[in-house]
């Protein structure tokens, strides 16, 4: 049988490189990554070289790691080092401005779909945190509460009230309260005209068919769901933030995200000329894989693919010796003699997120692969990392207070002139 091409509508710019676009041969099913749904017929989970074609953006090889740790005097984070961080959007663009001096902010975001975070959500979050205090610059962080009203089945109360736990998540991994707006959309909307002529102004620039073509949306999803992508959008530009940024529309951005959010951010790059504004830039990550496997993400729908912030000592270790998928062998016989498949073990793949020190891991690869470690072994290590991880998670949440929140939450200046 001969491959059938799907194509959808296509438009002018960066949108040409369209997620949508898929090959399908005999026996061959592509890997599905969307802001709603990641999944791969793969033990190894999704193929991100083949991502990153489809999807138009840039590896982040060995030169660029290199040209992050020169132009800024420090080692770069293991998230980056091990390839976590994987693919950008002109991250050469962001490093000149460093080297010149000139400024530049982070975006980042959160849906607030539940109580707690997993250990997924953490990701970005940790990875933006390091940007930050390596960078210097301001954050901003969008919660979209409105999203998650027209997407689950939440009151617009609920969703902003879980804007406002999630937030909490978000502050304990250690942002500098000088240099962090957190906002959520239902809030933000009313609180500064700028940001919505912004989401207007991009609105005017997408037509119908262009979202469907990006996002999948059909004749019977609600209105709100189409009108929705120039929200995430708008907080790419610094005229969004007049309070921060004196005005200014000219700052550049960068988003740091695991790749399930960068449709929204091909859209925003097509228009973003259009409006004689800057494209974002992005950094992309891998996805941290369900306990089940690499097969798909992490998510916070189905309780038993994750590890939760608030999750105890005991859960943690029940569900990892119940769930993590193991590459080792059958039997211990079987696995000492063939050896494990670091490359689909959910254990080793959980440590290579986690686990700080380079060597150590390497031994465990080395040693697991030959056979001569048990996956119990890895298991055990994993176990004890997150239990102090989502311990220490625990006790800074806990010291975060409503008030703390809502100077995190009003829009004002930030520790910068421009
Ligand atoms: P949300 O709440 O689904 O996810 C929050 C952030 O976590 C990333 N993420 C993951 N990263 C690694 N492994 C996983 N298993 C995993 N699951 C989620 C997401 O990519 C995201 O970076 N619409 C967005 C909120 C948003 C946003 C943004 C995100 C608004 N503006 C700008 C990033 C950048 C959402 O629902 O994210």
């Amino acid at each position: 049988m001969s491959a059938t091409k799907i194509e959808v509508m296509p438009v002018a710019g960066e949108l040409e490189q369209k997620a949508s676009e898929m090959t399908v041969g005999e026996g061959e099913q592509e890997d599905i990554v969307d802001p709603w749904t990641v999944t791969s017929a793969s033990a190894k989970g999704v193929d991100y070289d083949k991502l990153i074609k489809r999807f138009g953006s840039s590896k982040i090889d060995a030169k660029l790691i290199e040209r992050i740790e020169r132009v800024t005097g420090k080692p770069a984070h293991h998230l980056l080092r091990r390839g976590i961080f994987f693919s950008h959007r002109d991250m050469h663009f962001i490093l000149n401005q460093y080297e010149q001096k000139k400024p530049f902010y982070l975006y980042t975001g959160r849906g607030p779909s539940s109580e707690a975070m997993h250990l997924g959500h953490l990701i970005p979050f940790i990875f933006t945190k390091w940007l930050q205090d390596t960078f210097d610059v301001p954050l901003v962080v969008q919660m979209t509460d409105d999203e998650k009203f027209l997407w689950k089945d939440l009151t617009l109360d609920e969703a902003n009230r879980l804007a406002h736990e999630n937030a909490k998540d978000i502050i304990a991994c250690g942002f500098d309260i000088n240099k962090t707006l957190i906002f959520s959309d239902l809030e933000y909307m009313g609180q500064v005209p700028e940001f919505y002529k912004n989401i207007c102004q991009i609105s005017k620039l997408v037509t119908f068919n262009q979202v469907k073509g990006i996002f999948g949306f059909g004749d019977s999803d609600c209105i709100g769901k189409i009108a929705f992508p120039p929200v995430q959008a708008a907080p790419s530009f610094s005229s969004s933030f007049p309070h921060i940024f004196n005005n200014r529309k000219d700052l550049p951005c960068l988003i740091p995200c695991a790749i399930d959010q960068d449709p929204y951010f091909r859209m925003t790059r097509d228009v973003a000329p259009r409006m004689g504004c800057l494209k974002p830039a992005l950094v992309h990550s891998t996805f941290f894989p369900a306990l089940q496997g690499a097969q798909s993400k992490m998510s916070a729908s189905d309780p038993t693919s994750s590890i939760f912030l608030t999750d105890t000592d005991k859960q943690i270790k029940n569900k990892i010796n119940k769930y993590a998928f193991s590459g080792g062998g059958a039997t211990i016989e079987e696995h000492k003699e063939k050896g494990g498949n670091c490359e689909i073990d959910v254990s080793y793949q959980y440590l290579t997120f986690f686990m700080d020190d380079d060597e150590k891991l390497e031994n465990i690869r080395k040693d697991y692969t030959k056979g001569e470690l048990l996956t119990g072994y890895l298991k055990k290590e994993l176990i004890t990392i997150l239990q102090k991880l989502v311990t220490e998670h625990r006790e800074k949440r806990a010291k975060v207070t409503d008030e703390i929140v809502k100077q995190y939450m009003t829009p004002r200046k930030l520790a910068f002139d421009y």
